[in-house]
């Protein structure tokens, strides 16, 4: 991790406050991802934290589907870890340490979800661009941001971003207390640097 970066990720002791209760009534999991979520799809939770998300896609995407769940921080990846072990969801959750913006991850998935994690990248375009990569054609992406890190301009700078990365905006869905963008890729998938 750099300088930068541990300024800007959010630590591992606030992996509690992510994952609680409360944070469940207003921000459902399901409810959130049913749109976009069916049986068999292979997912991507990237910035998955203590995976707050991962479970219930894990869920949603059955035996048969697959998630991998991308973090920085080996710490949040353990906490996941530790909350599937023994379970059925071991086999069907992928647990990826990225090593800062070198994603590596497999070239097939069908949607991937990046929820309160993109304002703590430093490079959201190198992001963008390995994202659109990865995804099959016109596979989805909803990008979620917190409201008060996160101002109206930055967010549509972030917007930006990713159609320079070939992303198409579909819609802005409803998630409380965020800003959302549900992006999917463009069939010419090309790379735009508006820098
Ligand atoms: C605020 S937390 C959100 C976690 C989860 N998405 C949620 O909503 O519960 C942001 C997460 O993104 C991860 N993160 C930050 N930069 C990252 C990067 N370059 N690659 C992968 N994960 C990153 C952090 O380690 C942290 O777990």
């Amino acid at each position: 991790m750099t300088g930068k970066e541990k300024d800007c990720v959010c630590p591992v002791e606030r992996a509690g406050s992510l994952d609680s209760r409360i944070r469940r009534w207003f921000q459902n999991p399901r409810k959130i991802l049913e749109p976009y979520v069916t049986e068999g799809m292979t997912v991507l939770d990237f910035g998955c934290g203590p995976g707050f998300f991962s479970i219930d896609m894990a869920y949603m995407v059955g035996p048969s589907g697959r998630v991998i769940a991308v973090d920085l921080q080996e710490g949040m990846l353990q906490i996941l870890r530790d909350k599937i072990l023994g379970t059925e969801l071991e086999e069907r959750i992928t647990l990826h340490r990225c090593e800062e913006l070198m994603v590596n991850i497999p070239r097939e998935i069908d949607f991937a979800l990046a929820f309160y994690m993109i304002h703590e990248l430093p490079d959201q375009r190198s992001f963008f661009k390995e994202i659109a990569e990865a995804l099959r054609p016109q596979g989805r992406l909803l990008v979620v941001e917190p409201p008060f890190h996160v101002s109206k301009e930055d967010f549509e700078e972030t917007i930006q971003k990713a159609q320079g990365a070939g992303f198409v905006l579909v819609e802005r869905p409803k998630v409380l207390l965020s800003k959302a963008a549900l992006l999917e890729k463009s069939q010419w998938n090309y790379f735009v640097d508006f820098s």
